[in-house]
């Protein structure tokens, strides 16, 4: 209890009637070893949401390692003076973000041949970007880059593959998640990106960090069936709205990827009710995450989101509600914000962006099928103070 007992006389603002209705000495504590909340991943599911899945994933701690070429096409050449302009537009802001949300933790690194583009042997529109790609023309593409490359690339984790910025043909930027090796067998890196006019045209350099989330295996959040990109979490983390306003990775992500210790992390896996105090995920250091675990293979993971760090176009700061299933897989909804301000009209051109709780605003959440209640009780400066309820 005592770090309950600094609340007094504290910066703590509170809700009073709460306050004097739970006498937090008296709030048993069945917190669970924070082991139990992580829920393991289920291999058969593609780019399950949970713990250890396992497909030669790129490194998230330490150093990702990653090579750089440029390419151009005899219909799409390259009017760049050089390709150092294309380098320039992804670094080092992409390695800044990852150090950023990684709290130092992961290092891109990236070496980038900007000595000139490589003509590709086919033309742009040969690879059918629009009309589909398939992964077998994907890994042409990605051969074909290596062949005009000719030159021994040191084993990396990341292959990235960058066109010239008028490839309008090569549409978007998918990731390559299979081995990456040359015609004759070479092999250089576990993963390719190819970059597209995507990131030219509309996301920016952050394009490569959510391409590269994708090789340390996150799965997509938007919906893969053509329904709105927000459907599910709205513009809350990089993998589901690039552009969204709040677009740093979800605390289970960080903790999946090794960015958060154990003891940033409250798990809540027994009946009763607990206190917890967060601190946002985007401030180093501190509490980050109450995971309240449901069954194996699902739980409710609540975390504070402030306007500031990466997030600083958030439209909502507050106490954010997902749901994480290990079993439904990327592009289906693996992750969904619970919309805890149903009607409002959202912020930020999403419904889901301003779902979050508040001390003065809408500062309770039950959900009745889990038999969970998630309450604000107090806040000082950005962080909260929170109770659960799990029948
Ligand atoms: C893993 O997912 C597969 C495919 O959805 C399912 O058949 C299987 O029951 C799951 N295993 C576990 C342990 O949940
Ligand atoms: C690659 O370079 C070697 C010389 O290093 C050359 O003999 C070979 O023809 C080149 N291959 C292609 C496909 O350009
Ligand atoms: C290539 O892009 C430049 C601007 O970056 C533009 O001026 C030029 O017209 C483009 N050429 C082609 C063939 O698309
Ligand atoms: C896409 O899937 C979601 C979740 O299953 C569903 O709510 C939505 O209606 C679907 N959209 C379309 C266009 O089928
Ligand atoms: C876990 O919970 C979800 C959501 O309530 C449910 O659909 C699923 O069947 C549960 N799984 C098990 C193994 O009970
Ligand atoms: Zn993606």
């Amino acid at each position: 209890m005592a770090k309950l007992l600094s609340f007094a006389g504290s910066a703590w603002a509170i809700v009073s009637a709460i306050l004097t209705s739970v006498s937090a000495a008296s709030l048993p504590q069945p917190r669970a070893d924070v082991s139990a909340c992580k829920l393991k991943a289920n291999q058969s599911v593609y780019l399950s949401a949970g713990f250890g899945y396992d497909l030669n994933c790129a490194p998230s701690v330490g150093t990702l390692s990653a090579f750089m070429i440029f390419v151009d096409f005899s219909d799409q050449s390259a009017t760049e003076s050089s390709p150092d302009i294309l380098r320039d537009f992804f670094l080092p802001a992409a390695a800044d973000w990852y150090s950023t949300s990684s709290y130092g933790a992961l290092d891109l690194s990236v070496t980038a041949d900007t000595s000139r583009f490589y003509r590709m042997p086919a033309t742009a529109v040969s690879y059918n970007w629009e009309r589909g790609l398939t992964a077998e023309v994907h890994e042409r593409y990605i051969q074909d880059a290596l062949a005009a490359y000719n030159a021994t690339i040191p084993p990396v984790d990341v292959l990235y593959i960058v066109p010239t910025a008028n490839a309008s043909a090569i549409t978007y930027s998918p990731t390559f998640v299979g081995d990456v090796r040359t015609r004759d067998g070479t092999y250089v890196a576990r993963k390719s990106v190819t970059f597209g006019y995507d990131g030219y045209r509309t996301w920016g350099f952050l394009v490569l960090n959510h391409e590269t989330g994708h090789t340390m295996c996150l799965p997509d959040y938007y919906p893969y069936n053509g329904s709105a990109t927000g459907l599910f979490i709205g513009g809350w983390d990089l993998m589901g709205l690039i552009s969204g306003p709040s677009p740093d990775y979800f605390a289970w992500d960080k903790w999946r990827l090794g960015w958060l210790v154990d003891s940033q992390v409250d798990c809540v896996a027994e009946p009763g009710q607990t206190s917890h105090v967060l601190s946002p995920v985007e401030v180093v250091g501190g509490k980050k995450a109450v995971v309240v675990k449901h069954n194996d293979t699902e739980a409710l993971v609540i975390e504070v989101r402030s306007s500031t760090g990466l997030d600083t176009k958030s439209c909502a700061a507050g106490v954010l509600l997902y749901t994480v299933s290990t079993i439904i897989e990327t592009g289906e909804g693996p992750v969904n914000v619970l919309n805890v301000t149903p009607g409002s009209g959202g912020c930020a051109g999403d419904e889901l962006n301003d779902a979050t709780l508040t001390l003065n605003g809408i500062n309770s959440y039950t959900i009745a099928d889990w038999g969970v209640k998630v309450t604000v009780v107090a806040t000082n400066g950005e962080d909260f103070k929170l109770t659960i309820d799990v029948l």
